[in-house]
């Protein structure tokens, strides 16, 4: 190859990367305001964006990835868990999390502390980070709509779940609601059997809990549910 068709190369590629660099870039910037839904930012979101800090929950939590790795990313905890849960989670962590062995402290947040927070996830959980750290983006939904969609002639469990109005506040696939947590979620934390038991008396498994009873079931219906309900954790089939 002659010298100047090295020099020739060297400089169109430098220079053709670097616009693309400077492009791209432009391009971020210019969509940040979107992807942050920075119309929403409002005073309230600020203040809990002060208690999160002060309270310092990023020494346990991740945010968008950053803070301690011991507890939950809670980018999209709100989403994930809902409002109420959410909710519960802040005011009495000892007795949502009273199964379980990693511990979250009671902190004794006030509860405008808590509304704040509230607001603070619930902004966080809207903010488009191209589902970056990967988690709950509406494609990885699509394998349990068809699921649930599908299942409902075939399982019964998915039938009760359609019957008995879950998703009136529970998200499932790309449906539902976010006043309780997202059933995948509860999936992945949950076995057939705990759900079951829960589904007769939440309160007594999860003190506080705002979820209804499902005491007018048979036991043998409310079993259905939780094995369609545990079978949404990835990797497993119904
Ligand atoms: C000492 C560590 C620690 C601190 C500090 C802490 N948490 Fe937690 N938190 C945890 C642990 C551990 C869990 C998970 C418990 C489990 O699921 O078993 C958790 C769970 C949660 C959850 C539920 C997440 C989910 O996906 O289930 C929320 C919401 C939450 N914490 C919010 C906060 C907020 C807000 C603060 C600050 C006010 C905070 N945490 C401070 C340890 C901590
Ligand atoms: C009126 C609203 C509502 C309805 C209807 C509802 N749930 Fe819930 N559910 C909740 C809320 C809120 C929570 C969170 C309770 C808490 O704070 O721990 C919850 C929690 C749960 C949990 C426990 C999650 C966990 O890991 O702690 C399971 C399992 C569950 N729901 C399943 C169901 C199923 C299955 C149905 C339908 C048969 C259903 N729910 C109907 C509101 C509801």
């Amino acid at each position: 190859m002659s010298e100047r068709a090295a020099k020739l190369i060297f400089w169109v590629g430098t220079l053709s990367s670097l616009a693309l660099f400077l492009g791209l870039t432009w391009d971020t910037h210019r969509s940040f305001a979107a992807l942050t839904h920075a119309d929403k930012l409002d005073a309230n979101v600020v203040a809990g964006k002060h208690v999160f800090e002060n309270h310092n929950c990023n020494d346990c939590h991740t945010i968008l990835g950053f803070g301690g790795y011991y507890a939950p990313d809670l980018t999209r905890a709100y989403k994930r868990l809902g409002e109420d849960a959410v909710r519960l989670r802040l005011a009495s962590p000892e007795k949502a999390f009273a199964s379980s062995y990693r511990k979250m402290p009671q902190q004794h947040l006030t509860p405008v502390e808590i509304d704040r927070l509230v607001d603070f996830l619930r902004w966080v959980g809207g903010i488009d980070n191209h589902d970056w750290p990967p988690q709950d983006s509406d494609t990885r939904w699509k394998a349990s709509t068809r699921r649930l969609v599908g299942g409902a002639a075939m399982s019964p469990g998915a039938a009760l779940v359609s019957q008995e109005a879950c998703l009136a506040c529970h998200a499932l696939g790309n449906a539902g609601e976010h006043r309780g947590p997202r059933l995948e979620y509860v999936a992945t934390r949950r076995d057939a059997d705990w759900i079951a038991r829960y589904l007769a008396d939440p309160q007594a498994l999860t003190p506080g809990s705002t979820m209804p009873k499902f005491d007018h079931l048979s036991e043998g219906q409310r079993q259905a549910i939780a094995e369609f309900v545990a079978s949404l954790a990835e990797g497993r089939t119904p």
